[in-house]
């Protein structure tokens, strides 16, 4: 304790901060360290949108039941919220804090703060961490393509899982990719496979998406299957009866449905901040040279069983249980292999309709808009990266910018979301099974023909 110049001791406050996810004894340690070095304690507590920003995501209880986790220690005076990046400094300043305390795993990161206060680093209580209490999901894939290597990348901020193996029937690409990617099994004997694994990634071809995702619900493994899920109703729909009764997640891997700020983006509309929603306007082309998986037909190769579970998403999320009602056109053109190169489908629910349009050898503006009778959200190109939309309106004085957290590839929220839909055992948010079959639904319309009409090529 220091004393004042009019001779009253000053107490020593002291402040820190954390998650304190799922609490244990190394937060608890910390805590009473910390009290130790003053008279008052100070606990900073992160929202939930601060850890997404920053990237700590996969954090299991909320806000308040954290917070609850701090209050019940006794050791804090004070508990408060960490809400952005560069708080501690303002936190700092407003409560006259002397000593900012953090854990050795910290060592470094906040010298800076030693301009406002003390600065004191403490010994972080080995063996134990948030991360180690939730588990952590081995995870293998199956299908080692261009996907898969970009999701391995990701996969590695994401706290919770281990890409622990990779299996295709060809020997020797499993073992070149496991290699190249550092992963610790690659093979092409299947039940050696499935046993060293609790989650599995389905990463192949369209055509062999449901057959991987049944034969790994049989053997009891979650799993994370790349769009499209499935290419007939009845196919998803098998899917996910298959993992019902077994107690396991089945999801489809649309990342954009799980970025932050695209969720935030339907829940603002569904609110009717843009009033009653009147079309949704989604395109995603794709520039690719006409040789390859995609343009395959013996593979379901086209832009439509390439592209659609994106365009379609966004419409299938606002229109919700109408969907089913669903009154469908599609215009296509075909290219030399047979399959599409470019397909505009019109979606037609009750007053509400979906516009979407897809291509591998058209370009066009890659953006996303969501007209109401009140304004609209505009999501700028790439749409399906979002990380901030517009919400305008006839008066761009009244127009507002939303943004969330972005990183990387944007992978990685969807692997978050999959991995705590394991660890809590519930079901993924974001994305729900009927989105997925109707999706599913509508690529069989369309491979069937039903409602297409052909452009000349
Ligand atoms: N801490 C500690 N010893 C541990 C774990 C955490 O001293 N074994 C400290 C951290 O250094 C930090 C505070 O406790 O000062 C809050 O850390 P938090 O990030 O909430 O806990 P972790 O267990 O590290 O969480 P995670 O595994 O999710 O990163």
């Amino acid at each position: 304790m220091e004393t004042k110049r009019d001779g009253k001791k000053k107490q020593t406050t002291v402040i820190t901060y954390g998650t304190f996810d799922l609490m244990h004894e190394g937060h608890i340690r910390l805590l009473e360290r910390a009290k130790q070095l003053g008279d008052f304690l100070i606990v900073g507590v992160t929202s939930d949108t601060y850890d997404r920003q920053r990237g700590k995501l996969n954090v299991r209880q909320s806000l308040t039941e954290r917070i609850e986790n701090v209050r019940r220690t006794g050791l804090a005076d004070l508990i408060i919220v960490e809400e952005y990046e560069g708080q501690k400094v303002e936190d700092i300043l407003r409560y006259n804090v002397d000593i900012f305390v953090i854990g050795s795993d910290w060592k470094g990161k906040f010298d800076y703060l030693s301009n406002y206060c003390q600065v004191v680093y403490l010994e972080r209580t080995k063996g134990i961490s948030s991360t180690q209490k939730r588990g952590i999901v081995r995870l293998g894939i199956i299908g080692p393509g261009r996907v898969a290597r970009r999701f391995v990348q990701e996969s590695r901020f994401v706290s919770g899982v281990s890409v622990e193996a990779v299996f295709h029937p060809v020997e020797a690409k499993a073992r070149e990719f496991a290699q190249e990617l550092e992963l610790a099994w690659g093979g092409s004997e299947w039940q050696q496979f499935v046993e060293s694994v609790d989650a599995v990634y389905v990463a192949t071809p369209h055509h062999l998406h449901v057959e991987y995702a049944l034969r790994s619900l049989e053997e009891g493994k979650h799993v994370l299957i790349e769009k499209p899920l499935a290419l007939s109703r009845s196919d998803a729909e098998r899917v996910f009866a298959l993992a019902r009764q077994h107690g396991l997640v089945a999801m489809e891997a649309i990342k954009t449905a799980f970025m932050p700020a695209f969720r935030k983006l339907i829940g603002i509309a569904l609110s009717g901040t843009i009033g009653d929603i009147v079309y949704v306007d989604a395109t995603f082309t794709k520039l690719i040279p006409e040789k390859g998986r995609e343009f395959d037909p013996n593979l379901m190769g086209g832009a439509f069983t390439e592209l659609a579970s994106y365009v379609l998403l966004p419409i299938a999320r606002l229109a919700g249980k109408r969907k089913w009602d669903a009154e469908l056109r599609f215009l296509t053109k075909r290219g030399q292999s047979g399959v599409d190169v470019w397909t505009n489908v019109e979606v037609i629910v009750g007053s509400l309709v979906g516009f979407g349009k897809v291509g591998l050898r058209a370009k066009g503006e890659g953006h996303l808009v969501i007209g109401g009778t009140e304004g609209y959200i505009y999501v700028p190109a790439p749409w399906w990266k979002t990380s901030y939309f517009e919400i305008r309106r006839e008066k761009p004085s009244d127009n507002r910018v939303v943004s969330d957290a972005f990183e990387g590839e944007g992978f990685r929220y969807e692997i978050a979301e999959f991995i705590s839909a394991i660890q809590q055992g519930r079901k993924p948010v974001g994305l729900a099974d009927d989105d997925s079959v109707w999706m599913s639904w509508i690529i069989e319309r369309f491979l069937r023909g039903e409602g297409v009409k052909e452009v000349k090529s």
